[in-house]
């Protein structure tokens, strides 16, 4: 039987997803998948971020998973549609930048986006806006070198604060008061973030709407875990294994193996 969630992410970025998942859903069983032999995805073209999730997919597919969530924004903007028609056996969800409940929230009628320069450019973002944003002011940023930051285990040096503060600074000068985390590696980086920011801004996690998505979905279908199973999450990563438990250390506080899988002429696989 399919029992497993599948999960993936350029990078470490989705376990900001996986660690609520964990917390709202604790009885299913998860697999997780950093492609990061080929982080960032943000700055590639996405129809090659299309390739990617595609391979993965099969992957996950292969081990097997009752459900994917594509917990990257770059890959949700690049692959959401394409995935769900090529795979319609399989429920996916995916992450679209949190613009309406910010547009709902604000009170100053300016909110703030922090994503990467494929998801600005991915129809997923201008559709969102266009129908939930078009009443109120939205200011986006790409935070370049962010994510190879956050990669790097660096959420609190110099050069993290510095691209936030490039980031933020104008868009408070324009008076939001809400700030939307349009890429799942930044969760990481919320304290900084909001220390920035101040207390009057609020900042968005799309995280717990994903856990709540996925409930939603895997009742519908019911496919929620019986207990039947143990639960638990293995790791894969298609970079340096030995960093991504380091990562994992740092960004969940936790150890537990991680394997590695290698990219084959476009297929991705158990090393
Ligand atoms: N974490 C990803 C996202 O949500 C990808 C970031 C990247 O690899 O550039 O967009």
């Amino acid at each position: 039987m399919n029992t497993a969630i599948g999960i993936f992410d350029s990078g470490a970025g989705g376990l900001s997803v996986l660690h609520v998942l964990r917390r709202e859903l604790p009885d299913e069983k998860l697999i997780y998948v950093a492609d990061q032999a080929h982080v960032p995805y943000g700055l590639r073209q996405l129809e090659e971020v299309r390739t990617f999730s595609v391979g993965i997919t099969r992957f996950l597919l292969s081990q097997p998973v009752k459900l994917i969530i594509v917990a990257c924004n770059t890959a949700s903007a690049a692959a959401l549609h394409y995935l769900r028609d090529q795979f319609p056996a399989i429920p996916f969800v995916g992450m679209e930048p949190a613009v309406k409940p910010a547009a709902e929230y604000t009170r100053t009628g300016a909110v703030g986006v922090l994503a990467t320069p494929a998801t600005f450019q991915g129809e997923l973002y201008s559709s969102v806006v266009e129908r939930f944003a078009n009443h109120v002011k939205v200011y986006q940023d790409t935070c370049p070198g962010l994510v190879e930051r956050i990669e790097a285990g660096d959420l609190r040096g110099t050069s993290t604060t510095a691209i936030l503060k490039r980031a933020i600074d104008p868009m408070l000068d324009k008076g939001i008061d809400t700030i939307v985390l349009g890429c799942t590696h930044y969760p990481f980086v919320i304290p900084q973030i909001q220390h920035i920011a101040g207390p009057g801004v609020r900042v968005i996690d799309p995280a717990p709407a994903i856990a709540r998505q996925t409930r939603r979905v895997l009742r519908v279908k019911n496919l929620l875990a019986n207990g039947e199973d143990l639960p638990g999450v293995r790791f894969y990563t298609s970079g340096d294994q030995q960093r991504f438990q380091k990562l994992k250390g740092l960004l969940l506080g936790e150890k537990g193996v991680v394997d590695n899988v290698c990219w084959d002429a476009g297929v991705l696989k158990p090393c």
